[in-house]
C-alpha cells in the first residue's frame, strides 16, 4: 500500500510515532487505539485509494485525528487531500503533523462540511465514522463535481444505512449507491486489521 518507497514508510511511521504520543496527550485518539494504529487506523484507511482515480482532488469531510486522509496522501503521491475539520484543537494537530512529517500533497482547512468553499468541484468526498448516512450525503455530495462521488467509510450497518436512506440519498442529488469492499485481498489478520466497507455514491446532478 505505500509501496517500497522508503520516504512514504517513513511518513507513515511518522504519523502513527505523532498519533501515540501527542495524539494521545491531547485526546485526539484514545489510548486503546494504540495497538490497532496500524492496522485498523492507517492500512483500513489506506486501503480506499483502490476506490479512487488518478491525480483526483480528494476532500476528507471529519478528519479528526487526520483519517482516512492523511494515509490515503501517503499512500497516492497523485492526489490532493485536502482534510475539512471544524475543531480548532484538531486542525492544530494536523496542521503540525503535515508540517512535521512534510507530506507534500495535503492541507488541512478549518470548517464545518456546509462551510467549505468553493463547493461542487471535488472529484471524490471521503469521510469516517462522522455522521449518520441521511446526514453526511447532506454534507458531501455538495462537495463533489457532476459525476463525482462520495466514499464513507461504513461498518457492517452499511446496507441497512443505505435501504433506508434511499429518499435522502436523491434528494442531495445522489446517484447510484454501492457498497464495496476495500483491501480484502490486502488485510488479512481478522483482529488486527478490517477490510474496509465503504458507501460509493455518485452525485448525479
Ligand atoms: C468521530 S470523529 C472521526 C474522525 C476521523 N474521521 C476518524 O475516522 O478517526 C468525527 C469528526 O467529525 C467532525 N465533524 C463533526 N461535525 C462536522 C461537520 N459538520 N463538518 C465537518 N466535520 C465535522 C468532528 O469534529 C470530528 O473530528
Amino acid at each position: 500500500m505505500f509501496g517500497a518507497d522508503d520516504e512514504r514508510i517513513a511518513w507513515a511511521e511518522g504519523y502513527v510515532g505523532l498519533l501515540s504520543t501527542i495524539g494521545i496527550e491531547r485526546g485526539i485518539i484514545g489510548p486503546r487505539e494504540v495497538p490497532r494504529l496500524w492496522g485498523r487506523h492507517i492500512l483500513g484507511s489506506a486501503v480506499v485509494e483502490e476506490l479512487i482515480p488518478e491525480k483526483a482532488d480528494v476532500v476528507d469531510v471529519g478528519s479528526g485525528g487526520g483519517l482516512p486522509g492523511i494515509p490515503l496522501a501517503i499512500a497516492r503521491p497523485d492526489l490532493w487531500v485536502t482534510l475539512v475539520e471544524p475543531m480548532q484543537r484538531r486542525v492544530d494537530f494536523l496542521g503540525e503533523v503535515i508540517a512535521a512529517l512534510g507530506v507534500p500533497n495535503v492541507e488541512v482547512l478549518r470548517a464545518r462540511a456546509d462551510e467549505v468553499s468553493p463547493r461542487g468541484q471535488s472529484d471524490v468526498v471521503v469521510s469516517r465514522a462522522v455522521a449518520p448516512l441521511g446526514k453526511l450525503v447532506g454534507w458531501c455530495l455538495p462537495l463533489a463535481r457532476k459525476g463525482g462521488v462520495m466514499l464513507a467509510i461504513k461498518g457492517q450497518g452499511a446496507a441497512l444505512e443505505v435501504k433506508e436512506n434511499a429518499g435522502l440519498i436523491k434528494r442531495a442529488g445522489g446517484g447510484k449507491a454501492e457498497i464495496l469492499m476495500c483491501g480484502e485481498s490486502k488485510l488479512t489478520d481478522p483482529v488486527f486489521t478490517v477490510p474496509a466497507t465503504v458507501v460509493r455514491i455518485e452525485r448525479a446532478r
